[in-house]
């Protein structure tokens, strides 16, 4: 039977050969990265699923922009350029380029942040939470509990509880909050999109407490085609309309480029009209990142950029992207393979807790599964759970996540239908196997950010 699915907005103009290695060499490479599929070579992977971040495909309009690169150090035509994709976008006024996603935090939250205060989000992205940490803030969660339960079907998982929100506001006195940071997706959550209704709720709660809204934004295209495609009263609206929108709900937001809008590197800081803030993070742009109008990127790369935050909004683009991944998930889903449902925006969540109930938390079962993944297929996915959710800085204990979940995070344009099929065919194959899989315990354990870089070895 023929698949009812849209194929490919474009046509593929250069190929990057992929090779897999034998189950044998598999064995050995996963062994000798210590059991962590962070530490494998990309030679060593067949299909990466590792992140969505940075390993899009560009556009051949996105290529021939790199030859019109001006590097300058200052002023250059490009940062015009990228400052104009973005007020035509998002409608802010006040532009910082930066390397990345985690260079426009580390410029704003010291802004923004007094030692002690919390920073309030329905569920901040574990680089986002470092940088609060560090500028001496408390970062707090408020999703809905929806996004608990993987196999409630909830439109909006990434939605805010305003009441738990608010109660909390009155509790700790609003003096005691920084400001509040919608991610849109909710990445965490399993790139689970936010409402605009709810991103309403969260804008007028914050205004009645005289509390900033900024947004975290690094999927915030495919959050505008989930309200299109879930909200009744947007089904006519078009995306850069829905966009706008959203936007207007904040004062600013940090970016990571190298998402939506479709580039290997780069992120931006944006400010819809506080130009003191615009003013005090330019300085300091100039000390971590460089002169305001470049922020780490050469010309090219913002060119690249301001060509990429056009086509990322494009509807053809956004509906082929969202299916492709809803295909991947919805058939694993009919093929009772847990994951968490609805399926999001960038990835499909594989519910380890549930397909492995015979692993505790404490044996990592969502890692557990990427090194079995790893094994049978050369497929590269990633844990989300309580291997990155670490231990608990007061007491050191490990902490248990509420959710076990496997990442399968889909690169945008790099991957066919055909590459799916076969994801979709190996956790069939594993999910039969899965009661003989085993936990992993650490042979080293990083104190910071351990996930990345620590080993383990198999338990007996
Ligand atoms: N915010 C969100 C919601 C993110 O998903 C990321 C990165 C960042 C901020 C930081 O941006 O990487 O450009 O510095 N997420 C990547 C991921 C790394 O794999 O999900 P960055």
């Amino acid at each position: 039977m023929l698949k009812a699915h849209l194929a490919e907005p474009f046509k593929i103009k250069m190929v990057e050969p992929l090779k897999i290695i034998s189950k044998k060499q598999r064995e050995k490479a996963i062994k000798r990265a210590g059991y962590n599929p962070f530490l494998l070579k990309s030679n060593e992977v067949y299909i990466d699923l590792l992140t969505d971040s940075g390993t899009g495909a560009m556009s051949d309009n996105q290529w021939a922009g790199l030859m019109l690169g001006d590097e300058s150090y200052a002023g250059s035509k490009n940062y015009y350029h990228l400052k104009k994709s973005v007020e035509d976008i998002f409608g802010y006024k006040y532009v910082i380029p930066t390397h990345q996603g985690r260079g426009a935090e580390q410029i704003l939250f010291p802004q923004l942040i007094k030692k002690g205060q919390f920073v309030l989000g329905n569920m901040h992205f574990d680089t986002t939470k470092a940088h609060i940490e560090l500028a001496g803030g408390v970062a707090k969660n408020f999703i809905i509990k929806e996004a608990f339960d993987t196999q409630i079907p909830h439109p909006f998982k990434g939605n805010f509880d305003v009441d738990e929100m608010e109660n909390f506001i009155k509790k700790e006195g609003a003096d005691s909050i920084a400001f509040i940071l919608i991610t849109i997706t909710c990445n965490s959550a399993g790139g689970q999109p936010v409402s605009m209704e709810n991103i309403k709720e969260v804008h007028s709660c914050a205004k009645r407490y005289g509390i900033k809204v900024f947004f975290d934004s690094a999927r915030y295209a495919e959050n505008a085609y989930f309200i299109k495609k879930r909200e009744e009263k947007y089904k006519d609206i078009d995306i850069p309309d829905i966009i706008k929108e959203m936007f207007s709900y904040g004062e600013g937001t940090t970016v990571s480029a190298k998402k939506d809008a479709l580039v290997n590197m780069g992120g931006l800081l944006c400010f819809k009209n506080d130009e003191e803030l615009f003013r005090k993070c330019q300085a300091m742009c100039v000390v971590m990142e460089g002169f305001p109008t470049y922020g780490g990127l050469a010309g090219r790369d913002m060119e690249a950029l301001a060509r990429g935050l056009k086509e990322g909004i494009e509807e053809d683009y956004l509906k082929y992207r969202i299916e492709q991944v809803g295909y991947l998930g919805e058939t694993l889903s009919k093929e009772g393979v847990p994951v968490q449902l609805p399926i999001g925006g960038h990835a499909v969540f594989v519910d380890a807790a549930k397909m492995l109930p015979h692993i505790p938390s404490s044996q990592f079962s969502a890692h557990a599964l990427a090194n079995e993944l790893y094994i049978q297929s050369g497929i590269r996915a990633v844990e989300i759970g309580s291997l990155l959710l670490g231990r608990d800085p007061q007491t050191n204990k490990q902490q248990k996540s509420p959710m076990e979940l496997l990442r399968l995070t889909i690169p945008r344009r790099v991957y066919t239908y055909n590459h799916m099929d076969f994801i979709i065919e190996a956790l069939i194959k594993i999910n039969k196997n899965a009661k003989n899989i085993k936990g992993v315990k650490f042979t080293y354990e990083p104190k910071i950010l351990r996930h990345f870089t620590a080993r383990f070895e198999l338990v007996k």
